[in-house]
């Protein structure tokens, strides 16, 4: 047994347990994945319930001020105020639009904006968490691969706790928004001539002979800042379970950390049922919907191509941990075609949300699992709408102004000479549009 509070990491696959401090990220006995285990708050039920609730209003420290750290006693139960690395992140809204949910055939669908994190997606919630223990270590530099939003939340971590930060991307395959964030933060930046799956063996080599500390998601303190984001969206709806979360799928770190806190919620009784996951790849993208197909007998590795740049990923790292999320949880995984996902951002768009490609695949997601009855119209879903709307207005553009012939929810910019007879014939033709 350990001191109480004092977190050790123990591996996946064949339980060998290595110290908090230890920075691989891989047991070097079986190759497994490491989790982060700490002892279990003494509080359960409702009076767990109660102390994050009571943080919610009170936010006058750290701990109370993020949504990762609100609940801390499931994140890092052992950090000091003084230690966290924090922006703060987190606090996202959970909203119903009524026009999504008639587009994807549902009564109602709570969407949990991600996108209104710190630096415009979720992964700042699994990067406070990293850049916290980078700190807490000292380790001489972060680093990590990414297609573009891990780069640019690393980028902004490693610049607020004054660590040095190397990202590799691939080049050519990360939308301008989010190159640019990366760079402005300060990171040194690799443009590698690969793909994010060459980019993420690169970085564990780098961080396994180089000694700098790993960042992805496959790192376990990533994985335990992520879990919040399924805490807070259950605390939003009153601790009650959802039928559904659906979710966007790439390197399954996500889906993996959704797992895990569903779990940890479902033990320590802050709900009392398991809701559904529902992951959701880009057709062109999609291992693990092809080995969910097969009952998951075996792990598939595809050449990614989708628009959807942030899950263009052939060969998930947290594969097996997603196995066990989906299974646990009674969980499905679907793939979903690009022009499915352009279609649902449109419409998630045009509701005055607005969230990135990938985001949308969770939207598009639910629309075809609502379509093959598997979700039914009167469930009670939440999709994950994981990046802001700006992080890829190139493929925004696209869609509505350079696609011909026009896809079907494109709203064309329309140029005019600089006189109000111009202006008043737009309006004209508005208002018998609107008719
Ligand atoms: N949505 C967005 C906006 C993402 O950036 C990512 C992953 C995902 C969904 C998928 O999450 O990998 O945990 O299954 N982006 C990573 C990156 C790979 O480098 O930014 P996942």
């Amino acid at each position: 047994m350990t001191a109480r509070g004092a977190t050790v990491q123990i591996c996946d696959g064949c339980g060998t347990v290595l110290s908090a401090r230890d920075t691989r990220t891989q047991c070097e006995k079986c190759g497994g994945l490491l989790s982060l285990r700490y002892d279990p708050p003494a509080e359960r039920g409702s009076t767990l319930r109660k102390v994050f609730d009571a943080r919610l209003t009170a936010r006058s420290n750290v701990g109370e001020s993020s949504g990762v750290w609100r609940f801390r006693e499931l994140v890092l139960p052992d950090v000091t105020d003084e230690e966290i690395v924090t922006q703060p992140e987190g606090n996202t809204p959970l909203v119903r639009r009524e026009r999504v949910a008639a587009w994807c055939g549902l009564n109602s669908i709570s969407l949990k904006l991600e996108g209104a994190n710190p630096t415009g997606s979720f992964k700042d919630r699994g990067m406070t968490v990293a850049v916290t223990q980078a700190s807490r270590i000292s380790a001489p530099a972060v680093a990590c691969a990414s297609t573009g939003n891990t780069s640019a939340s690393l980028a902004a971590y490693a610049a607020l706790a004054g660590l040095p930060a190397l990202v590799l991307v691939p080049i050519g395959q990360v939308s301008l928004g989010k190159l640019a964030q990366t760079i402005a933060y300060g990171a040194r930046t690799l443009l590698v001539h690969g793909d994010f799956d060459d980019c993420l063996r690169l970085v564990r080599a780098a961080a396994d002979k180089l000694g700098v500390y790993l960042a992805n998601s496959i790192n376990p303190y990533r994985i335990a800042g992520q879990k919040t984001i399924v805490l807070e969206l259950l605390q939003q709806l009153g601790w009650q379970a959802p039928d559904w979360i659906v979710l966007p799928a790439g390197n399954l770190g996500n889906t993996a950390a959704f797992g895990a806190a569903l779990r940890e919620a479902r033990e320590l009784g802050l709900i009392d049922r398991m809701p559904r996951l529902a992951a959701v790849q880009a057709s062109g993208a999609a291992p693990f919907a092809a080995s969910f197909r097969e009952n998951f007998r075996q792990r598939h590795t595809v050449h990614a191509a989708t628009v959807a740049t942030a899950i263009r990923i052939g060969d998930p790292a947290s594969y097996d941990r997603a196995v066990r999320s989906i299974r646990e949880t009674n969980g499905v995984v679907i793939d979903v075609p690009d022009a499915e996902i352009l279609e649902a951002k449109a419409v998630v768009d045009a509701s005055g949300v607005g969230c990135e490609p990938a985001s949308a695949a969770s939207v598009a997601g639910a629309r075809a699992l609502a379509a093959r009855g598997v979700i039914r119209r009167e469930d009670m879903v939440v999709a994950v709408l994981t990046g802001h709307i700006l992080k890829d207005s190139d493929i925004l553009l696209k869609y509505h102004r350079d696609t011909e012939p026009p896809p079907p929810l494109a709203n064309r910019p329309l140029e005019i000479d600089a006189d109000l007879g111009a202006v008043e014939r737009v309006l004209a033709t508005a208002r018998q549009t609107d008719r």
